[in-house]
């Protein structure tokens, strides 16, 4: 089989890498011509644990190329991913222009059947878009080729991305022809081998999972920094309330953390993307509403701690802060909860001198040299007046707090991820903070 992937951004390179690992011929396309220059030397635009071995593996092995002709990798090939960006509008909504561009230039090059898959997040309705867009090209060029479209979201994790990838829960496919249902079987088949199933649908169906998983996960999050807010109140510990309502298989372990909001490129986009299409056809989303205000006044939590804490008076006051990334494991910035911490903290007059394993050149585009950058994480506690765990890197989980307790000017901590044991804490004599935990 032959497939191309038009897109290289983490979607893209990450569904191209890993179809060519199980020996499928992938052309990965871009339009950015330093982006397909830099692939070609072996850097990659992102950060994905694993992702630059695999990548290089398979380029030497032949299987795995990167160009930005787009019609001569459409030529010949079996399915063309598109996997471009769908940034959101002024409104909310996904801009779509880039997912329409691909599909006319498909259109415009294809010369045999090809399975055409939407693989970016894109609102229900985009593959019959995407569809109309391949008919008119081919139309134009009084072309009489078959194709079929199909709706095949990614449900993958940022920083365990190869991994979802490889051994997914599930495989959504929306499909309209037996033919189509055929050449996506035959695909996905090595991704398969751990039992877990591939689920054919309706189009819409498909497009709809996507935005309906993402945001109940979303809803799980807000519901539970919901309660932490409240354990704080009522003198319940969400640790405790946590266990004890996960251990209910209907509810389940996972996603139910507190913290400060979640980031990334997903959630927020995709909860806001949702309340658009649907208040665009006369319905409103009221529990997402809910979810995305929870999350806005979620990011402030920790600043509002450090500012109660401080009485208000943060001018002067240095603040060493752990953790940049939306979460760790990747150097992915957007939405980060770090950005607003720290906002706030320098708007009242504080300053930051940040530590993050990877994500400190990404922060500089949006913090510049407003803050100090720490070579290692202690070096950012020198003389501050407290620290703020801001992102869970496994770095930053036992530390030696003795070491912790001198660099600080004062022994306090705001612990935005409940990474710390508060017991353990509060004998080392630290003033200790964290989310809806006793302490
Ligand atoms: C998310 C989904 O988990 C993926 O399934 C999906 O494919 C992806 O979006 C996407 O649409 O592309 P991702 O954004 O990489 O993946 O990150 P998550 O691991 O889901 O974390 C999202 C945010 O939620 C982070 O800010 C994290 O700190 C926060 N979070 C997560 C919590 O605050 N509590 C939790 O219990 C779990």
């Amino acid at each position: 089989m032959k497939i191309a992937v038009v897109g290289t951004g983490y979607v893209g390179l990450v569904t191209g890498t890993c179809f060519a690992e199980v020996g499928i011929e992938v052309t990965c396309i871009d339009i950015d011509q330093k982006k397909i220059d830099n692939l070609h030397k072996g850097i990659l635009p992102i950060y994905e644990p694993g992702l630059e071995e695999m990548v290089s593996r398979n380029v030497s092995a032949g299987r795995l190329s990167f160009s930005t002709n787009l019609a001569e990798a459409i030529k010949e090939c079996d399915v063309a991913f598109i996997a471009v960006g769908t940034p959101p509008g002024e409104d909310g909504s996904a801009d779509l222009k880039y997912v329409l561009a691909v599909a006319r230039g498909i259109g415009e090059s294809m010369n045999n059947y090809c399975v055409v898959v939407t693989k970016s997040t894109v609102p229900v309705g985009t593959a019959a878009k995407v569809r109309k867009e391949l008919e008119d090209a081919l139309a134009k060029r009084g072309a009489n080729i078959e194709f079929d479209v199909a709706s095949n979201p990614e449900f993958l994790k940022e920083g365990a991305a190869i991994d979802d990838f490889l051994k997914p829960d599930r495989i959504v496919v929306g499909i309209s022809s037996e033919r189509a249902e055929e050449v996506m079987s035959r695909l996905y088949k090595p991704f398969l081998l751990n039992g877990h199933p591939i689920i054919f649908m309706d189009i819409p169906s498909a497009e709809m999972t996507k935005y309906a998983a993402n945001s109940m996960l979303a809803t799980k999050i807000s519901f539970m920094n919901d309660i932490a807010n409240l354990c704080e109140i009522m003198g319940a510990d969400v640790n405790m309330v946590r266990k004890g309502i996960g251990s209910d298989a209907r509810i389940g372990t996972k996603f139910i953390y507190p913290g400060i909001g979640y980031g990334g490129s997903c959630f927020p986009k995709d909860v806001k993307a949702l309340i658009k299409t649907a208040s665009e056809n006369g319905y409103e989303m009221q529990v997402l509403k809910a979810v995305e205000s929870v999350n806005d006044a979620q990011k402030e939590v920790l600043f509002d701690k450090v500012s109660k804490h401080f009485g208000g008076e943060l001018s002067g006051k240095k603040f060493a802060v752990w953790g940049l990334s939306f979460k760790p494991k990747t150097d992915d910035m957007r939405e980060a909860p770090s950005l607003v911490i720290i906002e706030k903290l320098l708007a009242e007059g504080g300053t930051v001198s940040a530590y993050d394993p990877v994500a400190m050149e990404e922060a500089k585009h949006s913090l510049g040299d407003r803050i100090t950058y720490a070579k290692d994480p202690f070096e950012a506690l020198v003389d501050a007046d407290a620290l703020l765990v801001v992102t869970e890197w496994p770095e930053f989980r036992s530390p030696s707090f003795e070491v912790v307790g001198k660099l600080l000017k004062d022994k306090v901590i705001f612990d935005g991820r409940n990474i710390y044991d508060p017991a353990e804490l509060r004998e080392l004599g630290f003033a200790y903070h964290c989310i809806g935990v006793k302490t």
